[in-house]
C-alpha cells in the first residue's frame, strides 16, 4: 500500500511540534489528544499495524500504574516463600528451567571478551532459586533484590551454607532501584519484567547498564506472549510478546547477543525465553 510507513514522516513532524509548543498551553493539550486518536486511527486503518506493536506502552492495559505495582505487592503476601511459591503452579519445571538457565548462562562467561565471575546480582530473586542454583554455583559472590522482605528473609535460611557468598539483600522495588555502578559481571533478571511498566522497565535496563563491568551482560528471562502485551489481574503482571521485549531492550541500549526459548515445557505453558544483552561497546 502507497501509505505504508507514512506514519514514519507523521511522527517525525509531531516531534517537532511536541519540542516547539509551549507545554502548558491548550494548544499543547489539544494537539496531544487529537495526536493520539488520530495516529491511532491511522495506524489501524490505513497500515494495519497492531498498535500494540508500535505503542509499546503497558500503560494502556494496565490502567492506574499505582494500583498495578499495588496489587502486586497485595498478590506476592500471600505467596509462600518456598520454592513452589516462587514457581507458581508449576514446581515441576525448576529444574528443567534451572539445567537450561546454567547451560545459557555458560555461554556468556569466563574466557577473553566474556563476562567475569566474580558478582552476579539476582533481581525479583524471591528466597533466592537462581541465586542457589544457577548463579552461586558460578560466581564468587551474589547480592539479591526483591520487593518482599519476608521472601529475602527466608532466603537467609534457604540459602544456608553458602550464606558467607551472599553480600548483600536489597529490599527494593525495581523501579526504584539502582545497581551500584560497575559492579556486576552478570545481573540476571527473571520472572519479574512483566512486573514492571515499559517505561519503569526501560529505564531500570538502562540503570543496569550503568551496574555492569566491562563485557558484563544482563540475562532476562520471562514469560513471552504469542502477540501484543496481556494483562494477567491475577498477580498484575503483563507478559509482553517478543517484539515487545526486543524493541524495550533494544530502546535501552542495550544490544541483544542471544536469545534462547526455554525446551522442555509443556505446549500449553505461555512460552518463556532468555534473552543475553550487552551494552553498546559505543555508548559511554
Ligand atoms: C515469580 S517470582 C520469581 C522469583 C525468582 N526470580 C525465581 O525465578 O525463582 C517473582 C518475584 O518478583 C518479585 N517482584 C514482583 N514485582 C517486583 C518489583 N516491582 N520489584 C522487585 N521485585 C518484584 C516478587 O516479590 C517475587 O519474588
Amino acid at each position: 500500500m502507497d501509505g505504508k510507513g507514512a506514519h514514519l514522516a507523521f511522527k517525525s513532524r509531531w516531534r517537532k511540534t511536541d519540542e516547539e509548543l509551549c507545554r502548558h498551553s491548550m494548544s499543547f493539550i489539544l494537539h496531544k489528544a487529537i495526536r493520539t486518536d488520530f495516529f491511532q486511527s491511522y495506524l489501524y486503518l490505513l497500515e494495519r499495524l497492531p498498535l500494540v506493536k508500535l505503542y509499546a506502552l503497558t500503560s494502556e492495559v494496565i490502567n492506574g500504574e499505582m494500583q498495578f505495582y499495588a496489587r502486586a505487592k497485595h498478590f506476592y503476601r500471600e505467596v509462600p516463600a518456598t520454592e513452589e511459591g516462587m514457581m507458581g503452579d508449576y514446581i515441576e519445571l525448576s529444574s528443567t528451567d534451572i539445567e537450561s538457565s546454567r547451560e545459557f548462562l555458560r555461554k556468556f562467561i569466563g574466557g577473553p571478551g566474556k563476562a567475569g565471575t566474580e558478582c552476579a546480582l539476582d533481581c525479583g530473586s524471591g528466597i533466592g532459586r537462581v541465586t542457589k542454583h544457577v548463579l552461586l554455583p558460578v560466581f564468587k559472590s551474589v547480592e539479591l533484590v526483591d520487593m518482599m522482605e519476608n521472601f529475602l528473609a527466608e532466603a537467609q535460611n534457604y540459602l544456608q551454607g553458602k550464606k558467607d557468598r551472599v553480600k548483600m539483600y536489597y529490599c527494593y522495588s525495581l523501579q526504584e532501584f539502582t545497581p551500584a555502578p560497575q559492579k556486576y559481571d552478570v545481573i540476571w533478571i527473571q520472572w519479574v519484567s512483566g512486573y514492571l511498566t515499559d517505561k519503569d522497565l526501560l529505564e531500570f535496563l538502562i540503570r543496569c547498564q550503568n551496574g555492569l563491568k566491562d563485557n558484563g551482560i544482563v540475562i532476562l528471562k520471562d514469560n513471552v506472549a504469542r502477540e501484543g502485551c496481556i494483562m494477567d489481574p491475577l498477580d498484575s503482571s503483563v507478559i509482553r510478546d517478543l517484539s515487545i521485549l526486543q524493541s524495550l531492550v533494544e530502546k535501552s541500549g542495550f544490544t541483544i547477543l542471544q536469545q534462547e526459548r526455554q525446551e522442555g515445557f509443556p505446549e500449553q505453558c505461555v512460552p518463556v525465553w532468555m534473552l543475553a544483552m550487552q551494552k553498546d561497546p559505543g555508548l559511554p
